[in-house]
């Protein structure tokens, strides 16, 4: 069994839906932390209700990113996590993680990539007044959104969806797209016969 990490910054609706994946079993991995940079947001209440430990720092108490992906680093180990999620986690990966995780480490983005990357892409895909966007999982790298895309799946856009609407559709295919996704990737056997 694979231990992963998840990181959030909010709501955390996807590192619940990878959460109840790995309970009932069709996510093959128990999720061992979960990083939060957001000290109170709900995705913290929700880990521990499932006793998952959780490492919740604020990034002005350290002297840049460096220093606090260090201590993410020494968490993940101390979790012992083989892989990471980013779920609604609201800052570019550095160089300190990107080093020990590059090929382990996916993201979920609520466009169909490389339209709408960054902030509000929901808000972005509306104001461009387009009949379907999507969700995106990709691996990470340095960029904003830029990693190779693993898998995507689109979701059409009515005339009369308000942000909030789109929002909704939008969050009921990523909580089914990204536990599986997730499963895939780490259950796919490589060439050289292990995952990523
Ligand atoms: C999701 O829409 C995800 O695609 C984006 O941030 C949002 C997080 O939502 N990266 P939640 O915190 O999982 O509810």
């Amino acid at each position: 069994m694979k231990n992963i990490a998840v990181f959030a910054s909010g709501t955390g609706s996807n590192f619940q839906a990878i959460v109840d994946a790995s309970e009932s079993g069709t996510l093959e991995a128990k999720v061992t932390l979960l990083v939060c940079d957001r000290p109170g947001v709900k995705a913290i209440e929700r880990a521990e209700k499932h006793g998952i430990p959780t490492f919740v720092f604020s990034s002005k108490e350290y002297r840049n990113k460096e220093a606090f992906e260090t201590e993410i680093l020494k968490k993940l180990k101390e979790a012992k996590a083989e892989f990471i999620a980013l779920a609604g986690y609201m800052r570019l990966i550095g160089p300190t993680l990107l080093s020990q995780f590059q090929g382990k480490m996916v993201n979920i983005h609520p466009s169909l990539l490389p339209a709408f990357p960054g902030k509000d892409a929901i808000g972005q895909a509306l104001e461009a007044g387009v009949s379907e966007t999507g969700v995106t999982v990709h691996f990470v790298d340095n960029g904003m959104d830029t990693g190779p895309i693993i898998e995507q799946a689109t979701v059409p856009v009515d005339e009369n969806d308000t942000a909030e609407i789109l929002q909704q559709k939008i969050h009921k295919i990523e909580h089914e797209l990204y536990p599986k996704v997730i499963q895939d990737v780490l259950h796919t056997p490589t060439e050289k016969g292990e995952f990523v």
